[in-house]
């Protein structure tokens, strides 16, 4: 037996069907919006991410895997996809004027050492995107409200965005250094993590989560009084948008994420159930102004985009029953009552699979009561019987197991047949909603 390493998890049978449904819902919207797929490679030079998640970042600080490969280059497992895109963007030469803006879509393994826990993993599944082009604040909204959208069309209600503004270079320099003058004076009360942070990255410590140091960045100086007017007319521009999407957020001016290429807008959606439960953020994103250029890109292309972890979406959904409503059932079962009919069940099951019927065929062998048992653990519409008299027509016995009715249905008019009552269930439905 081997273990699991540690922070890793399997994700099998229903819950893979519960990834997959996520993945192609938040691909579908993606592609709604117009982005295209991208795939790029899992590993990466690590200084691809020293340069762009920042060397200030905790993830580059201490939670990459980096690795010498045995040509001596440092290698690391990509801990986000931005980077990736951006490199495979600017490489791929895909910024030629007429071609903005790039359109980005991602999904697909990241890696960080963390301490696990739950909803935190080693090796976690990211959804993203990035739109790189020229700067417009529509542009960040059309992601922002992307995001929204996807996770409307998974079902959670009552989501929150929560928005800041870091500013531009100008407005982030100045403010650093009135941060720093401030912390100074508090910094031997602070946690090691915030001494850190005052060296590295002084807008870090405003999202520390010790309580005695929050304390102190109540009273800290805040961003907005010193963004440049054009930071502020942007963002303003941002809010107003969203007001007219109809989008509620809430403007939270300690809001920096851990990464250290944002400028100007950051994001995260934060969920709280129907009953009543804070699930903190799902996702985050946010503008990046320099990261093109830091990357090798021309310099005044500027980006935005977001990343969704799909453990943590699958983990809220499975806790607030929002897969409930999703219809994982198999519409036919069939079932040979001998042995030697499973050759003539495979066929049946080949004919309808083809035919658009999510279709299983038992070859285990077991007794009429044993199969319809696994039919109905199955979620199967309908089981299919075939015994001697079956056989000898060219028949077989439908069951639909919801209405619990049964019919003697001759094997080529079986797909009419099911075709018929799919027709007749959906119209009965439709007429159903339209009462
Ligand atoms: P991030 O906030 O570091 O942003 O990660 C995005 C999401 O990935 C988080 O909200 C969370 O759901 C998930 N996640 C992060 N770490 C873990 C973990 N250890 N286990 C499970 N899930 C995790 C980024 O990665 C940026 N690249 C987002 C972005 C794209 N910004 C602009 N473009």
């Amino acid at each position: 037996m081997f273990n699991l390493v540690k922070g890793t998890h399997d994700v099998i049978l229903s819950e893979a069907d519960k990834y997959s449904y996520i993945e192609q819902t938040l691909i579908q919207v993606a592609e709604y919006f117009n982005y295209k797929e991208f795939r790029t490679p899992i590993m990466e030079y690590s200084e691809l991410f020293q340069r762009s998640v920042g060397d200030s970042s905790d993830i580059v600080r201490k939670e990459m895997y980096t690795f010498l490969d045995k040509g001596d280059r440092s290698i690391t497992l990509r801990p986000e996809l931005t980077a990736g895109v951006i490199r495979s963007i600017v490489n791929n030469k895909l910024l030629a004027l007429g071609d903005i803006p790039i359109k980005a879509y991602y999904v697909g393994p990241c890696f960080r050492y963390e301490r696990p826990q739950q909803g935190r993993y080693r090796q976690f599944n990211q959804f993203g995107i990035e739109c790189v082009g020229v700067v417009s604040p529509y542009r960040d909204v059309e992601v922002i409200s992307l995001c929204y959208f996807s996770l409307k069309m998974l079902g959670f209600k009552s989501l929150k965005l929560v928005i800041n503004c870091l500013g531009d270079d100008e407005s982030r320099n100045n403010y650093k250094e009135v941060l720093r003058n401030y912390f100074e004076k508090h910094l031997d009360s602070m946690c090691g993590d915030c001494k850190e942070r005052f060296k590295l990255n002084v807008l870090r410590i405003l999202d520390c989560k010790d309580p005695a140091d929050q304390e102190i960045v109540k009273n800290a100086p805040k961003i907005e009084d010193y963004l440049t007017e054009k930071s502020k007319d942007n963002f303003n521009k941002v809010l107003k948008s969203l007001d007219e999407l109809g989008i509620e957020y809430e403007i939270d001016r300690n809001l920096v994420r851990g990464l250290d290429y944002y400028s100007d807008v950051v994001f995260e959606f934060h969920y709280t159930s129907s009953k009543g439960i804070n699930y903190g953020a799902l996702c985050g994103g946010g503008h990046y102004n320099k990261l093109i250029q830091e990357i090798g890109g021309p310099k005044d292309i500027e980006g935005c985009g977001f990343a969704i972890g799909i453990e943590r979406i699958a983990s809220v959904m499975s806790d607030d029953s929002l897969f409930d409503e999703i219809d994982d059932s198999l519409d036919c079962y069939i079932m040979p009552l001998d042995i030697s009919y499973q050759d003539k069940a495979l066929e049946i099951a080949t004919s309808l699979r083809l035919n658009g019927y999510k279709s299983d065929v038992n070859l285990e062998g077991k007794g009429l009561k044993g199969m319809l048992k696994k039919a109905i653990k199955l979620s199967s519409k309908y089981a299919l019987i075939l015994g001697e008299d079956e056989i000898k027509n060219n028949s077989i016995v439908v069951k639909d197991l919801s209405k619990e009715t049964q019919e003697s249905i001759e094997l080529d008019k079986l797909i009419d047949y099911l075709d018929e009552k799919e027709n007749e269930n959906h119209s009965c439905s439709c007429h159903h909603h339209e009462e």
